[in-house]
């Protein structure tokens, strides 16, 4: 096998190569730019992790909802474990939902072999561009005994290449949720547990805009909701097994099924927020807590939100299973990763470590509205919502992965996917979308 040919700064080629493949052709030209550009001074002076390797800089999106507090919460259950003052961790947050900022902002990084400490990524697929490319440490040493012998056997799978661990989840989110606003439904006289079909919602939708609200709160301005959406409906319309198998690119004839689930989408679309092109995902959220809006499609991050703002579960807000997804719990996991070379290899492995932790996933879960990957976290002290989840992700039939949320199809087509979206979400064109999802699956 041909080994790798340094470029001009060091930089392997498979290197550049393998990441240039997870990223979309916006980010590749940014990241084409990084490629050929010169590294000045100035680069050095943004970079924030310590010199030193006493300072941990760590990189993540969780800025928007409840996440912040739950950053907040694991940072400082890690300062408190090792006896660490607050100079010993600098957050260097990529905003964005779904990680839509954070992979250029780190693949540069990586590229350029000045990554920081750790940074956040999805387990499963995602990994793939990172680990083909040789960017990511083997961190099967911080994989204790006591892990390996806690963590859901699914979640260690996704977390290993080969026979080595690369990323330690901290949590598991579910995709296939549908919240509302308590007093507004009962205003409407929509009861949301009857929906049992996701044609279902269109019905609810009507009666709901009569009554002067907005049907469903949903923000347009990025792709990914719409494709989580997609995906979502895709579930709740034709089953795990079919949406399995067209990831897996054996349904011999996928067209009719995505056609139907594309045209109910674009059904949908006369019921969502007016102002969704400028909203993010936790503003569209913000009007059901504001009772503006009966419902909203979204991962239970959301409800990381709906306690940050001291909504009553059961009371002010409510969560079905997605019309027809009952019984599944549609995973989206969060894990970390130690990219090498490492500015801080020993702080980092112990973060790592630490996330790893019963104390750790006891207090991130929470406020971010997510059950833990450990099985022997306590989780009565949990919101009530969350002790709910728990108890639905226990008796769920079928834990499917996701496109959106990197688990379910490899990065080049999860973003080809979300073009695909953005498309749809300009012209509204159902025939147009389906014709290129078939060529992307
Ligand atoms: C997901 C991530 C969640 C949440 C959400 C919204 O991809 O796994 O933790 O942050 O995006 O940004």
């Amino acid at each position: 096998m041909e080994s790798p040919k340094p470029n001009g700064r060091g930089l392997s080629r498979r290197r550049a190569v393998g990441l240039l493949g997870a990223v979309g052709t916006a980010t590749m030209t940014s990241l084409a730019g990084c490629l050929t550009g010169s590294r000045s001074d100035d680069d050095d002076d943004e970079e924030t992790g310590s010199e030193d390797g006493s300072t941990l800089e760590f990189v993540h999106w969780w800025t928007a909802g409840g996440e912040e507090d739950a950053v907040e919460a694991l940072l400082e259950g890690f300062l408190t474990q090792y006896g660490y003052d607050e100079s010993r961790v600098s957050e260097n947050p990529a905003p964005g939902g779904a990680g839509s900022a954070l992979a250029a902002a780190v693949q540069s990084r990586l590229i350029d072999d000045s990554p920081p400490s750790v940074f956040q990524l999805w387990p499963g697929e995602s990994l793939a561009p990172y680990t083909d490319s040789d960017v990511l440490a083997d961190i099967s040493d911080s994989w204790s005994t006591e892990m390996r012998e806690t963590y859901l056997e699914s979640v260690q799978a996704l977390s290993r290449d080969g026979d080595g661990y690369v990323a330690v989840p901290i949590n598991i989110h579910r995709l296939n949720n549908l919240f509302y606003n308590t007093a507004v439904v009962e205003d409407v006289g929509v009861e949301p547990a009857t929906l049992t079909d996701p044609n279902d919602l269109l019905e609810a939708f009507e009666a709901v805009e009569d009554a002067g609200y907005v049907p469903l709160a949903h923000q347009t301005q990025d792709a990914w909701p719409t494709l989580q959406l997609w995906e979502t409906v895709f579930v709740g319309l034709h089953g795990v097994e079919s949406f399995r198998a067209l990831l897996d690119r054996e349904t011999e004839a996928p067209e009719p099924a995505i056609a139907e689930t594309l045209e109910l989408l674009v059904d949908y679309r006369e019921y969502l927020s007016p102002d969704s092109d400028t909203l993010a995902w936790d503003q569209a959220n913000g009007q059901v807590i504001a009772g503006d809006a009966a419902f909203t499609h979204q991962g239970d991050w959301a409800a990381g939100q709906y306690e940050a703002t001291g909504l009553a579960y059961g009371e002010d807000w409510g969560h079905v299973a997605f019309p027809g997804t009952e019984g599944i719990y549609a995973m989206v996991l969060d894990s970390f990763v130690m990219p090498e070379p490492n500015p801080t290899p020993e702080l980092t492995a112990e973060f790592l470590e630490y996330c790893g932790t019963v104390d750790a996933q006891e207090r991130f879960n929470p406020p971010k509205g997510s059950i833990p990957p450990r099985t022997d976290v306590p989780i009565d002290a949990f919101p009530p919502f969350l002790v709910d989840q728990r108890a639905a992700f226990d008796a769920s039939s079928s834990q499917p992965p996701t496109i959106t949320h990197g688990s379910g199809v490899e990065p080049r087509a999860k973003s080809e996917l979300e073009e695909t979206f953005a498309n749809l979400l300009e012209n509204w064109n159902p025939e147009e979308a389906t014709e290129r999802i078939v060529e992307i699956l």
